[in-house]
């Protein structure tokens, strides 16, 4: 018997005007980028500058199901997984005074695309492979990365990600080696004046 609980509701650089301009100034802030790219970290130290709330897709996911992602895909495969990150990207990208963080995968699927860049003023946090393989050199968790050759399948990972991550963001971010605080501080800095803290709005 699966084990899986259904997932019911629960608990380019320039600025992109134009498809941000309609977004309320309660629009969920969403990081996305490559697994490794500190999204969780950043996220929350950006809900922290804000006074927003953060909110993990990931770990929603699995509080949702009951179970962790890796079980989700051993059960389920890939496929399994994504329609139920699906789901809970559905329902996080219309809660307001979020930031939310999604899985490195969720811009492979259109609909979340679509309601990543819709619903959401969405930021990019870009990493290089090397970055990426110094972070997750030592993860034995994410299950796209139990392979032979765990460094060739990121630079494989990012190949194939980086244009959707940069065709959903309003916004691009390098993350580098910057501490997770610049990085954060980075993010705040080019939000739209309507979603900037409202001390630092003019
Ligand atoms: C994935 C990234 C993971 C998680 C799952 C699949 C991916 O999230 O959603 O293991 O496809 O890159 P993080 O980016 O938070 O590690």
């Amino acid at each position: 018997m699966n084990p899986i609980a259904s997932p019911g509701p629960s608990a380019s650089d320039a600025v992109d005007t134009a498809s941000a301009a309609h977004l309320p100034p309660e629009a969920p802030i969403c990081l996305i980028g490559m697994m490794g790219s500190g999204k969780s970290t950043v996220g929350r130290r950006i809900a922290a500058l804000l006074g927003r709330r953060f909110v993990d897709a990931d770990r929603e996911l699995e509080a949702r199901c009951g179970v962790p992602i890796a079980t989700i895909f051993e059960l389920e495969g890939e496929e399994g997984f994504r329609r139920r990150e699906t789901q809970v990207i559905e329902d996080l990208s219309g809660r307001a005074g979020i930031v939310l963080a999604t899985g490195g995968g969720a811009v492979t699927i259109a609909r979340n695309r679509e309601l990543l860049r819709g619903r959401c003023f969405t930021i990019y946090l870009q990493a290089g492979v090397a970055e990426l393989w110094h972070r997750l050199r030592n993860d034995r968790v994410r299950p796209l990365l139990r392979t032979a050759d765990p460094r060739a399948r990121i630079a494989e990972l990012v190949a194939a990600r980086d244009p959707l991550y940069r065709e959903t963001a309003h916004r691009t971010v390098q993350t580098g080696r910057h501490p997770v605080e610049r990085t954060a501080l980075d993010v705040v800095a080019v939000l739209p004046p309507s979603l900037q803290p409202a001390s630092s709005a003019s």
